[in-house]
């Protein structure tokens, strides 16, 4: 019988804590730049390219590379900026990466990571001009109070916060200057004793719904704060969210868009790449509570069909309420994986004119992106919260006859490493 073999610990060289001076070459995605010292690669956080810095190390786990902070810099970029939260920096909150860097400089940064992506792992060409000239692009409001939904963790006395940079210790929050006021204020400096974290949301109404998560990540209690009332009350309905000119309900801290400005931003962007004509069939993917196919559901006219499909039970229920007074839009619950979409695609008879697919962070994968290839859908748009993730299903795209027709970036996340892109892929066939 075979046994078990000992797991075996990654091994680097020794350098943890070590410091020493570099300079930094380009950023990476991970919210890094890339050093080199001694033959080997160290990714540097709280740099700039071009600069010159003594990193400390901070984790050395392989032997070809190991990861590091900035903590002391020599020749500063010109983008360089005080941070305006005084919680970020080396050592301390881990919520964001870019605090350090000028707005417009964390959109170039941003570009370079996605077109990094897509030339490495989506196997382009850089002189690609849909590659060459991605941009991404900034939302209203500003780089701070933006995030609307967000989940803190808890410490074991119940002190709020955000956990240090890939550790697990908890660094205690008196305020984030990236989360709006009310949801910031409904959650840190409370005492939250006997959770391990808490869920947060702000809906468009200002109503502000918290949920408690117990150690194991498991709901345990939901609260609502209306606007000007002082006392929480228990789990009201749903939250409001306005986007493409429609209303739509979620669940309290169910998933919507977490910057107030994205989900109209990527409604647009999603229905100008799209050109959803009468009569066709569009297919959402990842629905959530139906906000791509409801908004394109109009397009396609009382003789087209739009098929919004969702694995998450409470977001189904949204989208039902969300798209019932569009007749031609249908939500499936169900798994978007090789078998489920194999027996929904079999169950639609004919293939979709268009698919929207807006996946988790790890993306659809190679086989839910080769089976949509095999539809041959006049035009697939893709809303990717993962550079990476949008690369590898590029290269499943293309070798299912599908070419990138166009890409954009948004800023839904600033101060943080995350950028949201739409990308249009289209048959190669056609
Ligand atoms: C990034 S969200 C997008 C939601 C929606 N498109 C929006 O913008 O509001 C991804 C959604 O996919 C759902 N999901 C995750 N994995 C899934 C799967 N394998 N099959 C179907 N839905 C899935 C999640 O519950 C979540 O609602």
């Amino acid at each position: 019988m075979a046994e078990r073999r000992p797991r075996r610990e990654p091994r680097g060289l020794g350098w943890d804590g070590r410091e020493f001076e570099v300079t930094v070459g380009p950023v990476a995605h991970g919210g890094h730049c890339v050093a080199r010292h001694e033959g080997r690669v160290v990714f540097v956080r709280h740099s700039l390219p071009g600069e010159r810095v003594v990193v400390r190390v901070t984790e050395d786990r392989h032997p070809g590379f190991c990861r590091a902070d900035a903590v002391e810099v020599l020749e500063a970029s010109p983008a360089r900026v005080e941070r305006p939260c005084p919680f970020s920096g080396p050592g301390k909150c881990g919520g964001c990466d870019w605090q350090h860097v000028d707005v417009a400089e964390q959109h170039r940064l941003k570009a370079d990571v996605v077109r990094e992506q897509l030339v490495r792992l989506g196997r382009l060409d850089a002189a690609d001009p849909v590659v060459a000239g991605l941009v991404v692009e900034e939302l209203p409001g500003g780089a701070l109070r933006w995030r609307s939904r967000a989940r803190f963790a808890v410490d074991r006395d119940g002190a709020p916060g955000l956990r240090r940079h890939r550790s697990h210790d908890v660094v205690v929050l008196p305020d984030c200057p990236i989360t709006v006021e009310p949801a910031a204020r409904a959650v840190l400096g409370r005492d939250w004793s006997g959770a391990g974290a808490v869920d947060v949301a702000v809906d468009s109404a200002g109503v502000v719904t918290t949920t408690r998560l117990d150690r194991r990540g498991r709901p345990t209690a939901t609260r609502v704060l209306r606007p000007g009332a002082d006392v929480p009350e228990e789990p009201a309905g749903r939250a409001e969210r306005r986007a493409g000119g429609r209303d739509w309900e979620v669940e309290g801290t169910g998933f919507w868009q977490v910057h107030p400005a994205a989900a109209d931003a990527l409604v647009a962007a999603v229905g100008e790449f799209a050109q959803v004509r009468p009569g066709e069939t569009v297919l959402d993917l990842y629905a959530g509570a139906g906000l791509f196919g409801g908004a394109l559901a109009p397009a396609v006219g009382a003789e087209g069909r739009v098929v919004c499909v969702e694995a998450d039970p409470g977001a189904c229920a949204a989208a039902d309420a969300n798209l019932a007074d569009l007749p031609q839009a249908e939500v499936w619950q169900g798994e978007v994986d090789a078998e489920g979409l194999g027996e929904l695609l079999a169950e639609l008879g004919s293939g979709p004119d268009v698919v929207v697919l807006d996946p988790p962070r790890a993306g659809a994968g190679r086989d839910v992106s080769r089976l949509l290839a095999g539809t041959g859908a006049r035009a697939v748009v893709y809303v990717a919260c993962d550079p990476a993730s949008l690369g590898r299903d590029v290269a499943a795209f293309a070798e299912g006859g599908y070419r990138l027709a166009g890409v954009r970036g948004f800023d839904a996340f600033p101060m943080t490493q995350h950028v949201e892109c739409v990308a249009l892929l289209v048959s190669t066939a056609r």
